[in-house]
């Protein structure tokens, strides 16, 4: 089994790097192989609405310019997604944005490939919008038949500089702990007893 995480910020090392690897943790302890991707500050083109991956139907975007198509790959072969991003101006961050929409869309057009597969978003901030860019992750997550896992609290971190700031929200990082705790239980669950998909 695998998870994906996807990282928004264009900090590697950054609070929502932080909270991911957290999530990762319990993963990594039930055997569960983990790839963070970071896609903050670098190319992810927005969609073109040029409307070809409904008319090629080849799980690939005509947008060819960027890494996209290589990640919407792993995507496809993974078993959970988390989509993780800074909260800026109370939403995500424009490349999480432009995968989202790129994602989704090739996702339906070419049978729903990312039905039953398990998701997560994970934010993290300074002080205000956190649930207004959860929400922006979660709907990727529901339209596409997919199972989100939550976990004691709204899947979010409080930190602001660049370093090991979130780390001192210890509920947080708590949270993120239990929230791969559930993934991984839900992934196993998943898998032992259906190849249905
Ligand atoms: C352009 C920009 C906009 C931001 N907007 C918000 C905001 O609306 N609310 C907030 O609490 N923090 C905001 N922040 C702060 C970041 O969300 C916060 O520092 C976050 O922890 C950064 O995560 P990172 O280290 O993974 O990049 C903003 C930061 C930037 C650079």
């Amino acid at each position: 089994m695998k998870v994906i995480g996807i990282n928004g910020s264009p900090r590697k090392n950054g609070n929502t790097a932080k909270l991911i690897n957290k999530v990762f943790e319990p993963l990594e302890a039930e055997g569960i192989e983990t790839e963070l991707i970071h896609i903050g500050g670098t190319l992810i083109r927005g969609c073109l609405s040029c409307y070809q991956c409904i008319k090629l139907k080849d799980k690939r975007c005509t947008t060819k310019n960027d890494q996209f198509n290589e990640i919407f790959e792993k995507i496809v072969a993974a078993d959970a997604l988390i989509l993780g991003s800074p909260v800026y101006f109370a939403d995500i961050t424009p490349e999480l944005k432009a995968l989202i929409d790129r994602a989704g869309f090739i996702a339906r057009v070419n049978g729903h490939l990312l039905r039953h597969k398990v998701g997560a978003g994970v934010v993290s901030l300074r002080r205000g919008g956190a649930i207004h860019a959860f929400d922006s992750i979660n709907h990727l997550f529901q339209i596409s038949s997919m199972f989100t896992v939550g976990s004691t609290y709204w899947n979010m971190g409080f930190g602001g500089r660049e370093g090991s700031e979130v780390e001192t929200d210890k509920e947080g990082m708590e949270n993120m702990a239990d929230l791969g705790r559930s993934m991984a239980f839900l992934l196993k669950k998943l898998h032992c007893c259906s190849n249905e998909q």
